[in-house]
């Protein structure tokens, strides 16, 4: 089957490099997404492991309409009943470009009349919407007269990795860490450095990309378990086989924040994720930390609001000192950096040695490197 994994702009090359690897064939890349062809184990091997992924959309049909009617005409006519059962609940995932629909909200509503309307014809029963936990997600592009629909195999986003307990109000998306980790080649021989680590998440993604445990390990449910083909045995096979891949590698990870109540956020994450014995944290000014090794240094300075102890006014100094801190304590190590405040950025004054535009949300960011000598 041909499927298409959605991520973030500017991790398109990492996921198909991801994509590759665990033997996705006729990889294609467009602007946000990725489209591969797969089996069924594939498709469950590709939620469980891929690290940056958001989710994986199965299409199953396509087509042009004329009107409302021939919109609702055409949904109606997908059998529907071979990929789920009625008993499940459903949710219209949409994204409408069309003048065709009074609002977008009324393309999901006649997509979910139609498909409700053909299981009751059909069986007599009808499949009811759940809002909140859907078992069975449906995802509906339209653009004018054009319209798509795509079964989501990962149902919750895959951001969602369940061993967050504590929620930073700054946090990176899981999503997004990994793919800087992925993007700064760490060579898991050097201890990587996080001294903005805030709830962690750039240490845990980067612990679980060096120990190659896969990023979903903790997490229990998928949309793909609840179609009508979900082949329970394979996917426990599936998990087995990843799990075995795990690395015996001696991985170090360091990993500090001035803010207590950052450390200890960061503290509970990383024990929910059983990554205590890879990860030391300490509470500490990054103004503070020094090492005469060489580092990898990675992550992600407030970029304005008013978080913890930084307030916009002193943003400016905040990078200033990030760059007498990297060049003055760290010599001999590679730094890499992720803001959206370019302004701020200038201030570091150090030069960078590469630059890759990535988004952070609906920020658009810079990561950066520097080669500190
Ligand atoms: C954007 S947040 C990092 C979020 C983190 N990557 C996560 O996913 O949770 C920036 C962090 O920098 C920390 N910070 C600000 N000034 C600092 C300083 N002088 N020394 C160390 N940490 C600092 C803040 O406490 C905050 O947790």
């Amino acid at each position: 089957m041909k499927v298409i994994a959605k991520t973030f702009a500017g991790l398109e090359e990492v996921l198909a490099n991801e994509i590759k690897e665990i033997g996705g064939l006729n990889i294609k890349s467009e602007k946000r997404a990725v489209w591969f062809e797969c089996d069924k184990k594939l498709l469950y091997a590709a939620n469980y492991t891929l690290r940056t992924a958001l989710k994986i959309l199965a299409p199953i049909a396509e087509f042009q309409f004329k009107n409302v009617e021939d919109f609702y005409k055409k949904i109606y006519e997908v059998d529907w009943e071979n990929y789920f059962v009625e008993e499940k609940t459903i949710f219209i995932d949409k994204v409408v470009y069309s003048q065709m629909f009074k609002n977008t909200q009324f393309a999901a509503l006649k997509t979910k009349d139609a498909i409700v309307d053909r299981f009751k014809d059909k069986t007599g029963n009808r499949p009811s919407v759940d809002l909140k936990n859907p078992q069975i997600k449906i995802n509906l592009y339209v653009k004018d007269d054009f319209c798509s629909l795509a079964l989501d195999s990962s149902g919750n986003p895959l951001y969602k990795r369940s061993y967050r307990v504590k929620s930073h109000p700054a946090q990176i998306n899981e999503v997004l860490a990994a793919g800087l980790v992925l993007l700064s080649e760490w060579d898991k021989k050097t201890e990587l450095l996080d001294f903005m680590c805030g709830s962690g998440t750039i240490p845990i993604e980067a612990a679980l990309i060096g120990l190659n445990i896969p990023p979903q390990f903790k997490r229990k449910k998928f949309a793909f378990q609840n179609w009508k083909d979900y082949d329970k045995e394979l996917w426990e096979s599936v998990i087995e086989e990843q799990m075995n891949k795990q690395s015996l590698e001696l991985i170090k990870i360091f990993a500090s924040d001035i803010s207590q109540e950052s450390v200890d956020m960061a503290a509970e994450n990383i024990a929910n994720a059983g990554l205590s014995g890879y990860i030391t944290i300490r509470r500490s000014n990054f103004e503070n930390v020094k090492f005469n090794s060489p580092k990898h240094i990675l992550f992600n300075p407030p970029y304005g609001k008013r978080i913890g102890n930084t307030k916009e006014d002193n943003i400016l100094e905040l990078y200033k000192k990030i760059g007498d801190v990297l060049k003055n304590n760290f010599k001999k190590s590679q730094a890499w950096l992720i803001t959206s405040n370019m302004q701020a950025l200038k201030n570091v004054g150090l030069k960078t040695s590469k630059k890759i535009i990535l988004y952070n949300g609906p920020l658009e960011s810079r990561f950066v490197k520097y080669d500190l000598y």
